[in-house]
C-alpha cells in the first residue's frame, strides 16, 4: 500500500458519510490518503499528536471535518506547517453556521483553508488538496486538467439538451 500523502481527520464517526464524497475524489486521482476519527474536544492529545507527527509520516495535507464548535481544523493548524483544509460539518440547531464560524475565524498567523459546509465542501477540499499536490506532480496536474474539462464538457452538454427540449 502507498504511504498516504493525505490525512482526512473527522471531529465524529457521525461525520463519516458526509467524507464519502472526498474518499471518492481522492480514489479517482489516485491520491493514497489515511481517515481517522480525533476530536480536538474529545481526545485532545491524540489530535494534537497526529498532526505534530504529520509531515514527518509523510503526509502533505490534512483534511479536518467537525461539527458544532469546531476546532478541529485549527488545532491541526496550530501544530503543523502543513496545509490544512476545514469543512464545517452542519449540526443541529445551528445548521453549520456555528462550525462555519468556528473554521474560518482562524486569528492571524494559523490559517486554516475553509470550504463550504457539506457535501460540496468534503468534495471540494479533496479537490483542493489534489491541486496542492498537483504543484509538484505533473501526471497530477494533467489529471486535474482532464477533470476540468470533463465537468466542463457535462455541463455544455446539459445545456445543449435543455435547449433542444425547449426547442421542441
Ligand atoms: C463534532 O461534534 C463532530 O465533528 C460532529 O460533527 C459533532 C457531533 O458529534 P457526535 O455527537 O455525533 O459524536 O465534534
Amino acid at each position: 500500500m502507498e504511504k498516504p500523502l493525505v490525512g482526512i481527520v473527522m471531529g465524529s464517526k457521525s461525520d463519516l458519510p458526509l467524507l464519502e464524497g472526498a474518499f471518492k475524489v481522492l480514489d479517482e486521482f489516485n491520491v493514497p490518503y489515511t481517515a481517522r476519527v480525533m476530536s480536538a474536544h474529545r481526545t485532545p492529545g491524540k489530535a494534537m499528536e497526529f498532526a505534530a507527527n504529520a509531515q514527518a509520516n509523510g503526509l502533505k495535507v490534512i483534511i479536518c471535518a467537525a461539527g458544532m464548535a469546531a476546532h478541529l481544523a485549527g488545532v491541526m493548524a496550530a501544530h503543523t506547517v502543513l496545509p490544512v483544509l476545514g469543512i464545517p460539518v452542519a449540526s443541529e440547531p445551528f445548521n453549520g453556521l456555528d462550525a462555519l464560524l468556528a473554521t474560518v475565524q482562524m486569528p492571524p498567523g494559523i490559517p486554516v483553508g475553509t470550504v463550504t459546509t457539506g457535501k460540496a465542501g468534503a468534495k471540494n477540499a479533496a479537490l483542493l488538496a489534489v491541486s496542492i499536490l498537483a504543484l509538484s506532480d505533473a501526471a497530477l496536474q494533467q489529471k486535474l486538467q482532464d477533470f476540468r474539462k470533463a465537468q466542463t464538457a457535462q455541463v455544455e452538454a446539459a445545456d445543449a439538451e435543455l435547449q433542444a427540449s425547449l426547442a421542441k
